[in-house]
């Protein structure tokens, strides 16, 4: 990293941006470090050969996504059985409990060897307060840099160095359904061609079915924020979209209004525990027939995956969210590399693991995403991953996620969500709309 000769500004920006510093002194050393190297106070180490154990902090425990980090380190261990991994998950949705956890180790000299992160803006408190390891040279070496995708190896240097190694690509804008329950209700998915047309076939559902027309939780606020940004897009097209990001939400007034009634009129059809389930556990309704409908990630399609007799195209399918035909809406996870690494030698080769075929072949197929590399043959996905890549490929946009944190800084994703925290149960758009006027 560079020098840095503002460091108790940056510590203390970083202290705000996660909140509470006494909440954050409060959680220092909640999670054990693993390290076995030994760290000094500028934050370089000095690394012992031979073994070394590889902490890896990440939120992959739901549905089939617990099955795909475990198939990565499978590979990473065939391939480097020198280490020993320690797979320490913080579970929560879209990352809702690991920040707080990892802002407190970070920032008291106790990282673990590497965590997950969403690239692009996500990474902005990181990279201003310099906690994470240009890795430019060791690990994105020529042969990484030609196999990329251009946009996603941007992502991985938003300050300049390269501090990120992406290693997926999801899909947000997806409307997942239980074909049976479809069928009964006389519902096609190809007709529904806008998000109050797929208004009018959750009421048709609920009315000629006793199926839940739309699975979903409003625990967390996440899974609410990312389906209002599908709408978003579907109700005023992408540069709409964009233009919020930006932060010009009045300049949209209308569409950011008519997205949010919409997706509180879909709240009248959501599971009557959508308050007190995770997202997986919703889905489990469209698993099991008693839901129509799930907007999600296709995170969702590993889930699908992993249960027993629920196939695709007989059991379950999926188009993209009414509207938003032709835009891949990007969410895509990585691990970077924190300052006084524990374990710096481990933690290169997962990172160099990450960014490999193999590595992101073993991973992506069981995931539900497509790799960011070009060179990943497509032998090992199936036939809904393999038109993903079509759709990818052929897609006239490719916008980040706000609830995913690619496309807004983390104190902007902050304000979204404590608008919606409050959006989820009331309902109410005027001040969800005054809300998100002040949020960007
Ligand atoms: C996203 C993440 C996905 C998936 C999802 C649900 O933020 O990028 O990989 O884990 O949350 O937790």
């Amino acid at each position: 990293m560079t020098s840095d000769n503002n460091s108790n500004l940056t510590r203390r920006r970083y202290l705000e941006a996660s909140g509470a510093a006494g909440a954050v002194i409060a959680m220092a050393g909640c999670m054990g470090g693993g390290g076995d190297g030994d760290s000094t106070d500028d934050g370089e180490e000095s690394s012992g050969s031979g073994e070394q154990e590889l902490e890896i902090v990440h939120w992959w425990t739901a549905g089939g996504e617990a099955d795909a980090l475990e198939a990565l380190i499978d590979g990473f261990e065939e391939e480097y059985p020198d280490v020993t991994v320690n797979n320490n998950a913080a579970p929560g949705g879209a990352g809702s409990a690991l920040d707080t956890e990892i802002q407190s180790r970070v920032l008291n000299n106790d990282p673990p060897s590497t965590f997950q992160i969403w690239p692009g803006k996500a990474l902005d408190t990181y990279t201003e307060s310099e906690v994470l390891e240009d890795i430019g040279d060791s690990v994105w070496d020529e042969e990484m840099r030609d196999a990329y995708l251009d946009g996603v190896k941007q992502l991985s240097q938003p300050a300049g160095d390269f501090v990120a190694v992406p290693l997926n690509i999801h899909r947000l804008n997806n409307l997942f359904y239980n074909a049976s329950v479809l069928e009964d209700a006389g519902v096609d998915p190809a007709a529904i061609d806008s998000p109050s047309a797929l208004l009018d076939a959750m009421e048709t559902i609920d009315s000629e079915t006793d199926a839940t027309p739309m699975a979903h939780q409003t625990q967390a606020p996440w899974s609410t924020i990312q389906l209002w940004e599908s709408v978003l897009i579907g109700v005023g097209g992408v540069d709409v979209y964009q233009d919020v990001l930006a932060g010009n939400v009045s300049d949209n007034e209308d569409a950011v209004r008519e997205s949010l009634q919409l997706v509180a009129d879909y709240s009248e059809y959501f599971n009557d525990d959508a308050g007190s389930v995770a997202w997986d556990e919703a889905n489990n309704g469209v698993i099991q027939g008693e839901a129509a409908f799930l907007h999600q990630g296709d995170w969702a399609a590993g889930q699908y995956q992993a249960a027993d007799g629920f196939e695709y195209d007989s059991d379950w399918s999926y188009v993209p969210f009414p509207g938003t035909d032709g835009v891949y809406h990007v969410v895509t996870d990585s691990f970077v590399m924190p300052t006084s690494n524990p374990s710096p030698e481990a933690t290169e080769k997962w990172l160099s693991y990450c960014g490999s075929v193999d590595g992101q072949e073993r991973f992506n197929p069981v995931k539900g995403s497509i790799p960011p590399r070009t060179d990943v043959p497509n032998d090992e996905f199936g036939p809904f991953l393999t038109t993903q890549r079509e759709d990818f490929d052929n897609s006239d946009a490719q916008p980040p996620s706000i609830a995913h944190g690619t496309g807004v800084t983390p104190e902007v994703k902050s304000n979204v969500e404590g608008v919606f925290s409050s959006f989820n149960g009331s309902w109410n758009v005027d001040s969800a709309y005054n809300g998100l006027t002040n949020a960007f």
